[in-house]
């Protein structure tokens, strides 16, 4: 495919160099034009060297071979990636001044464009009716993805994920009107590793959760567009880029985020090894081996149900009744029943929305790579499996999240 990508002058352009390998890197022909502006911030070499074409942004280069008029008929899409206040309102106004705006005039494909700005700008009413202009030409007009903008403030205004922003265009050019990220203005928390229980300044009561796939989780949800809260617990694998992320020890503290996070998210998912129980007593300092004393016994107390108090503080408040609540559940099949039979149960117990549910086998599930999974609805939906990579499952996990958000009316 011949792609003609737009680069506005804002600081998300650096991010844009991703969005150019995933398209190259898939075999297609991208001809770069970055506005002068977006110069400023990542150069034209960068592009040259990256898309393997010449790269301009004025009309008077190449004049021979009319670029103004070629590169917007030839292209099969067209992406404008960060699509910036400035570049919206040319766009919408048919201004012609530089080669961008010239192909965007010529354009006869797909044209996406990625907006990134700062909130204000963003819900500006000028703003606002740019891009109304654009989408009633039949121009698709990506949401922005919500967190942290350049500054300490935050809103919806950052530029989609790169891979984000891939995955749209490949559904516009596929004909798909679901081409919208499909969490975008949503925010995700998810808890993520082991809690860590302790017994006196150097041991604690600690499973096997790697964090895996609460981190697979995050990304998937990042990349659907979502503001993603990573409350993370003991983890073996690093926090993913683009996501906030809160550190807890304990199934307390887990707890305590939790609840908190929980108050203005639209989904919560329980995805965290929390520790059923913590020892009733932690020692100041380091327990002592002495060999005229009898062996140490350790008394453990019960930690509370966290996904349990979730849903309670959901039915409590009526603003949060559309809230998602998602728990996983690790079960193992004996003689009393199959693990479904189980999980059921436990789904009803918990009342959480959706379950899912690992089958745990000797070695399966904890730290490894790839997983097998049923979610279970409490509103009684087929049981629906989901097995691959941690990142396919998490991937499913959030299209089915995405579901039951925009299709399903209001829980509780
Ligand atoms: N969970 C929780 N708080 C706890 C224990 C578990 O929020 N104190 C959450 C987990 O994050 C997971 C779900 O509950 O989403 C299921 O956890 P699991 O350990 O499988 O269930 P339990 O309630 O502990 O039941 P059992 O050990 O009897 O299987």
């Amino acid at each position: 495919m011949r792609i003609v990508l737009g680069v506005g002058g804002g600081i998300a352009a650096y991010k844009v160099a991703s969005l150019l390998r995933l398209f190259t890197e898939a075999g297609h022909d991208v001809t770069v034009i970055p506005t002068e502006a977006s110069t400023r911030f990542v150069g034209t070499a960068t592009w040259e060297a990256l898309s393997g074409n010449p790269v301009s942004n004025s009309v008077f280069d190449d004049v021979h071979l009319v670029n103004h008029v070629r590169l917007g008929h030839e292209a099969d899409l067209v992406v404008v990636a960060p699509a910036t206040a400035d570049l919206l309102a040319k766009a919408a106004t048919g201004q012609a001044g530089d080669l961008l705006t010239n192909t965007l005039l010529m354009a006869h494909g797909p044209v996406l464009f990625a907006p990134a700005m700062h909130t204000e700008m963003w819900q500006h009413a000028a703003t606002r009716a740019n891009v109304e202009t654009l989408r009633g030409r039949g121009a698709a007009v990506l949401e922005p993805a919500s967190g942290r903008l350049t500054g300490a403030d935050s809103g919806p205004g950052r530029l989609p994920e790169p891979q984000a922003i891939f995955d749209a265009a490949m559904a516009l050019v596929q004909g798909r009107s679901d081409y919208q990220l499909p969490l975008a203005g949503r925010t995700v928390t998810i808890s993520a590793g082991g809690t860590r229980e302790p017994l006196d300044p150097v041991r604690f009561l600690g499973n096997r959760s790697s964090g895996k796939q609460g981190v697979a989780l995050a990304v998937a949800a990042r990349n659907a567009g979502a503001t993603v809260r990573l409350l993370a617990a003991h983890m073996e694998v690093p926090a993913p880029a683009g996501v906030e992320v809160q550190r807890v020890e304990t199934a307390l503290e887990l707890r305590e985020a939790a609840l908190a996070a929980a108050a203005d998210s639209d989904v919560i998912i329980m995805s965290a090894a929390v520790a059923d129980f913590r020892p009733a007593e932690v020692s100041d300092t380091k327990i002592k081996k002495r060999d005229d004393t009898a062996d140490p016994v350790i008394t453990l107390v019960r930690n509370p149900d966290i996904l349990q108090e979730l849903v309670e503080q959901r039915n409590a408040s009526r603003a949060g009744s559309g809230q998602l609540v998602v728990g996983f559940a690790a079960e193992t099949g004996d003689s009393q029943g199959d693990v479904l039979a189980y999980a059921q149960a436990k789904l009803q117990r918990k009342g959480c929305d959706l379950l899912v549910v690992n089958h745990v086998g000797i070695d399966k599930v904890f730290g490894q790579d790839s997983n097998a999974v049923v979610i279970l609805s409490r509103a009684g939906s087929e049981p629906q499996e989901a097995s691959g990579t941690k990142t396919e499952v998490s991937e499913a996990i959030i299209r089915r999240i995405s579901f039951e958000l925009n299709h399903v009316s209001p829980r509780a």
